[in-house]
C-alpha cells in the first residue's frame, strides 16, 4: 500500500513538473534557421522571415516584444501564415508587434484565430483526429477586427494572399504568389489563373496558406508552387521527445507538422523528389490562451535562406 501510494506520489509530482515545465517552454521563444534550395541557378539569397500562429493577447508584452525585435533579421520578405489574434482588443497590440515588420516587403494570409476569438476547449478534444472534432468555428459569427487589420497590413505595403496571387520583386528576383484563405474553416478557393502571365512566368512561386490540409498543399502544387508556407499546427505543440508530434490538428501527416520537407512526396533535393514542391510548415509562436503549454516544441520563427538549386 505505501509502495502504491509512493508511486501515485512520484507520478503526480512528475505530472506538475513537466506542466510547469511546459508553461516555461511556451514563452521561451525562438528562432530557427532553414536553407531552401528552390532559387534558380546564379540566384543570390533571399531571406524570408516565416511568422506564424502569434495568438496574441494585449497583456503579452514579451511576445510583442521578440516580434519586434524579428526586425533586426532584416529580411528580404516577410511571410505572415495567420492565427495573429487570441483576443478581441489584440488589433492594437498586434500593429505594434508586427510594425517593425512592415519595413520589409511582405505578404499574409488569415487563420481561423483571424476571424474568430478563443474559446475554452475540453483539452482531450486536441487529441482527437481532426475528423472526429467538433468545428466549433463555423457555428457562430465572425467576432475579430479581420478587416480592419487586413487594411492595416496593406496600408503599410504587405500584400493580402487570401483566394489571391500577386506578384513582387524581391531581391532582383520576379516573386509570384499563390494564397489560400483558411482551409481550416472552408474558406479556401483556388483563385483564378494569372491572365497576364507571360513567358516562362516568376523566377519563384511561392504558395501561402495557413492551415496544411492536403487539397490545399496538392492545389498549391497543382498549381505549380515551388514551395509551400503553412503554419496552424504548431509543430503538434505537445511533442514526446523522440516520437514527435502527436497531431497536426487537420489531415497532413505527423512527420510533415513542422520544418521543411517535400509535397506530395520527397524534397525536391532527394532522390525521388523532383516531382515535389518543398514544404515548410512553422511551429507557430503562440497557443491558444486557455492551452498556454508546449512540450519539446518551443514557439518560433523561421528565417528561411532561399538558395539557388
Ligand atoms: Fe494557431
Amino acid at each position: 500500500m505505501a509502495d502504491l501510494r509512493r508511486a501515485a506520489g512520484v507520478a503526480a509530482l512528475a505530472g506538475a513538473t513537466t506542466l510547469a515545465w511546459a508553461r516555461v517552454e511556451a514563452e521561451a521563444f525562438t528562432v530557427r534557421h532553414v536553407r531552401v534550395p528552390v532559387l534558380p541557378r546564379g540566384a543570390d539569397p533571399l531571406r524570408v522571415l516565416h511568422v506564424s500562429d502569434l495568438h496574441l493577447t494585449p497583456s503579452q508584452h514579451r511576445k510583442i516584444a521578440w516580434v519586434r525585435s524579428l526586425a533586426e533579421l532584416e529580411p528580404d520578405l516577410v511571410v505572415d501564415t495567420g492565427d495573429n489574434f487570441a483576443h478581441v482588443d489584440a488589433l492594437e497590440p498586434l500593429m505594434v508587434a508586427l510594425g517593425p515588420l512592415t519595413a520589409f516587403p511582405g505578404v499574409f494570409v488569415m487563420g481561423s484565430n483571424d476571424y474568430f476569438s478563443p474559446r475554452a476547449k475540453n483539452p482531450a478534444r486536441y487529441l482527437l483526429p481532426s475528423s472526429r472534432r467538433p468545428q466549433t468555428s463555423v457555428t457562430r459569427e465572425p467576432d475579430l477586427p479581420t478587416e480592419a487589420f487586413a487594411r492595416r497590413l496593406t496600408d503599410a505595403g504587405w500584400l493580402d494572399l487570401g483566394n489571391a496571387r500577386a506578384h513582387l520583386a524581391v531581391g532582383g528576383l520576379d516573386v509570384g504568389f499563390v494564397g489560400l484563405d483558411d482551409p481550416h474553416i472552408d474558406r479556401d478557393r483556388m483563385p483564378a489563373a494569372d491572365a497576364a502571365a507571360t513567358g516562362d512566368g516568376p523566377d519563384l512561386r511561392l504558395g501561402v496558406v495557413h492551415a496544411p490540409y492536403v487539397r490545399a498543399l496538392d492545389a498549391l502544387t497543382g498549381d505549380g508552387a515551388d514551395a509551400i508556407i503553412a503554419g496552424h499546427t504548431h509543430g503538434g505543440q505537445l511533442c514526446v521527445p523522440g516520437l514527435g508530434a502527436l497531431v497536426t490538428n487537420c489531415d497532413l501527416d505527423r512527420g510533415r507538422a513542422s520544418g521543411l520537407h517535400g509535397w506530395p512526396g520527397p524534397r525536391p533535393d532527394e532522390f525521388g523528389g523532383h516531382a515535389s514542391s518543398w514544404l515548410h510548415v512553422s511551429n507557430g509562436a503562440g497557443t491558444s490562451p486557455y492551452t498556454p503549454f508546449r512540450l519539446a516544441c518551443r514557439p518560433s520563427a523561421t528565417l528561411l535562406t532561399l538558395v539557388a538549386r
